[in-house]
Parts: structure tokens; sequence; C-alpha cells
């Protein structure tokens, strides 16, 4: 019989003794507050309302750089040279035409389906059509990274075309990233003002640490899958309500308010229903989303330039009021809030608020991507089991019936 030597601990047949279980930490719904990375790509401050990309305040990058620019830096994580953002750039430009079987294979889409699922179709079929992978060949990150950056706006117009009936039209390689996707989305090449304030909001859009979407790039990307789906399972995660999908839900928000007049009782009703207000709240931000702020300008440059929108005095309204309501909670304006009427005001669709969102947002999931492959180890963690204790299979012809 073997003895037992210490206290309470099992007999383990002489083996060395067991560690002591870990003790659990506190379930955090939602995984709140709980670091899942470690990250030098982003940094919010959101008591401050500050975001930084790289360390360059995100106002600085949206006054003066370009989206590619700002793409360059956060994947690569230095602001490029001349060279290289003329390399990086040209390289884009040379790789947004996608194959006439992705075409093709578009065209058997629902015209009905929304195209956030359209295009998180298209962006796992590259995987199908560049299917070497070889994560840890700087080439073949490069040339992820300039396909991922260069289709995907060619596909988002191209549903956009298709499920109209038509042909997709050719991207331009004349015309910068933000100029040439208007086009192809609208046929004609946009006013400069538009093209800029376009390209603004992608930067805008392009980055924000350890969103869901961007969590959900680094869990596939840590089980080492190529970065098609990478990015298409951050697609299908950006596309919820909570999430990038909210934008779209703001216009609806407002047209259903209706007027200036109408914001305080439909706001009143709103909150005694327990109904989460959309574009407001953010899991990071205790202030106004600092680019909701740079968003409510460039929505006024417009406004300026090409007609006023009265929807922007409900939202303004809206704002207002809400601060008074829910601004003690620490919610207030998020991204979306304002994004969606800079979009409608280039005559963007509403259903294409989401892929603008995607657009952008890809340099981010590359980036990460990229960070994740650089010191991973595979996402895994554990759960608090709240099911039924052990239990016998139970034959069909003995169990109770359906009541
Ligand atoms: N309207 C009214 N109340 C809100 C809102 C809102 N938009 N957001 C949060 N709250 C309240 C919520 O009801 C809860 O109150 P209580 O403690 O009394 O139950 C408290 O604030 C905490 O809310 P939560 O849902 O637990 O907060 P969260 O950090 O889990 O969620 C959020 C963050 C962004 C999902 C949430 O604020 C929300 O649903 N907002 C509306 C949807 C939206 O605008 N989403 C876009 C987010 S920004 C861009 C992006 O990430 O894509």
């Amino acid at each position: 019989m073997a003895v037992q030597t210490s206290g309470d601990a099992p007999d383990n047949g002489g083996a060395a003794a067991i560690p002591p279980a870990a003790v659990p930490p506190p379930f955090r719904p939602g995984l709140e507050g709980v670091p899942a990375t470690q990250s030098a790509i982003c940094s919010i401050d959101g008591n401050q309302g500050l975001l930084t990309y790289r360390g360059y305040p995100l106002e600085q990058l949206a006054q003066n750089s370009s989206f590619l620019e700002t793409a360059y830096l956060l994947i690569w994580g230095e602001l490029p040279t001349i060279f290289q953002l003329r390399d990086f750039e040209h390289d884009v430009q040379m790789h947004r035409r996608v194959s006439f079987r992705i075409r093709d294979m578009m065209k058997c889409f629902p015209a009905s389906g929304h195209p956030m699922d359209a295009l998180q179709a298209s962006a796992a079929s590259l995987g199908l059509f560049y299917s070497r992978r070889a994560l840890y060949d700087p080439q073949y990150i490069i040339d992820a990274v300039v396909r991922l950056i260069a289709k995907i706006p060619t596909m988002v117009a191209a549903f956009q075309l298709i499920r109209k009936g038509q042909d997709p039209i050719q991207p331009r390689e004349d015309l910068p990233y933000a100029a040439n996707f208007l086009y192809m989305l609208t046929e004609r090449e946009p006013d400069a003002l538009a093209a800029r304030i376009f390209d603004a909001c992608l930067i805008l859009h392009a980055e924000h640490s350890l969103n869901a979407s961007t969590f959900s790039a680094r869990v596939t990307a840590s089980t080492l899958t190529d970065p098609y789906a990478v990015v298409a399972s951050a697609v299908g995660t950006l596309a919820g309500p909570l999430h990038g999908g909210a934008n779209e839900d703001v216009l609806d928000m407002l047209d259903e308010i209706g007027s200036v007049e109408g914001v305080d009782s439909w706001l009143d009703r709103a909150i005694s229903q327990k109904q989460k207000i959309m574009g407001f709240g953010h899991r990071e931000y205790r202030v106004k989303d600092p680019r909701a702020v740079i968003l409510q300008g460039l929505a006024e440059e417009l406004f300026q330039r090409f007609g006023h929108d009265s929807m922007y005095d409900v939202a303004r309204r809206l704002e207002a009021v809400a601060a008074d309501r829910l601004g003690p909670k620490g919610i207030y304006p998020n991204v979306d809030f304002y994004s969606g009427l800079v979009y409608r005001k280039l005559g963007i669709p509403r259903d294409l608020f989401t892929p603008i969102f995607a657009i952008a947002r890809t340099a981010g999931w590359l980036a990460h991507w990229r960070e994740q492959l650089g010191a991973n180890r595979i996402y895994r963690p554990s759960q608090i089991y709240t099911g039924s204790v052990e239990r016998a299979w139970v034959p069909l012809d003995q169990r109770p019936a359906a009541t």
C-alpha cells in the first residue's frame, strides 16, 4: 500500500508532486478589461479621447496623411520614405483588378444579399486563387498585404454594380486609392474634395486596437491559416450591429426620429425602453470618440460645399440631448454616429457603409496579422462550465414524450 506522504496530497505513485491548480481569474463577460495580447499598433486613452496609430495622433494623420501611407505605417510600423510610399502605391495600383472568375462568382450571389456577406465570401475566395501559404516568407507577406489592400475595394464596388444588374467597371490605375474606389462605385471621377474627405474617412477607420473584428482576425491568424481567411473572418465579425454595422443603423434611427422637434420625446422613449442608441457608447471611451469629432468636422465641410443635410440637425440635437441623459454614464457618440452622414452626402448607399469600414480596417487587421505571427501562440482561452453534471445516456424509447 502506498504511503501518503503529506496532508491531503493524492497518491501519484511516487512521481513528482502535482502543482496545485491555479485559481482561475474572475469571469469578465465580453473580456472587459482583460488584456488578450500585447500590441504596438494603436493606443487609446478613453478618458481623454486620444487615439494614436504607432504613436502618431490620429488628428495629424487625418489632416496630413493618405490612407495608403497610414496603412503602410500601421502594417510596417514606420512612416514610409518617399520611395517606399511610391512603391507601395504602385504595387497596390497594379493589383486592383480581381479575377473574372471572382466577378463571375459574385454574379451568382443573390442581389438582395447584404454587401458584407458578399465581401466576406469574396475575401475568403482569394485564398483559393492564391493558395500558396508561406507565412514566414517576407515576400509572401508583402504580396498578401498588397493584394488585400488593393482588391477589397474592387470587390465592394463590383458587387454594388453587379447587384444593380450591371457589369463591374475596371479600376483606373491613374486615380489615387480613394478616388478610384468612388469612381468604381459611381462610374464618375469624383470631385477632389469628396475624394480627400473619403480618404480621411478611411484613415479614421483603419485601426482601433483589439476591437471584436481585430480580435477575431488575431484568433484566426493564431492558427497559422492564410491571411485571406484572417480578413474574411474579421469581415464577418465587423458586420454585426454592435460593431461596424452600427453606422447603417444610425441613419435608420435618424430617419425614424424624423425631425429636430421629435428628438427629445424619441430619446425619452428609447431610454425608458432600455433601447441602445445606435452610434453611442464604446467599451474604450468615456468621452466623445475622437473619430466622431473629426468626422463631424468632415461632414460640415461637405455640407458647406455640397449643401446642408437636415438629418445633421437631428443628429446634433440627439447628441446634445443625449449628453444630459447618457453623458453621466460616459456614453457619447462613437465613430459610427457621424460617418453615415458623410457617406450619405457622398451619395453612397446605406448598406455599403460597413463594407467601406471593412476596406479601411483591412489595414489594421493586416497589421495585427503580422504582429500576431511575430510572437504567435494559438488563442485557447478557458471557460467556466455551467452545464449538467455527468449524466447517463437514455435510449430513445425511454425518454419522456415532448409536452
Ligand atoms: N445607448 C444606450 N445605453 C447604452 C448604450 C447606447 N448606445 N451603450 C451602452 N449603454 C448602456 C447599457 O445599456 C449599459 O447600461 P446598464 O449598465 O444600465 O445596463 C451600459 O451602458 C453598459 O453597456 P454595455 O452594452 O454593457 O457596454 P459594452 O461596452 O458591452 O458595449 C457597445 C459597447 C458599443 C456595444 C455599446 O455601447 C452599444 O451597443 N452601442 C450601440 C451600438 C454601436 O454604436 N456600436 C458601434 C460601436 S463603435 C464602432 C465599432 O466598434 O464598430
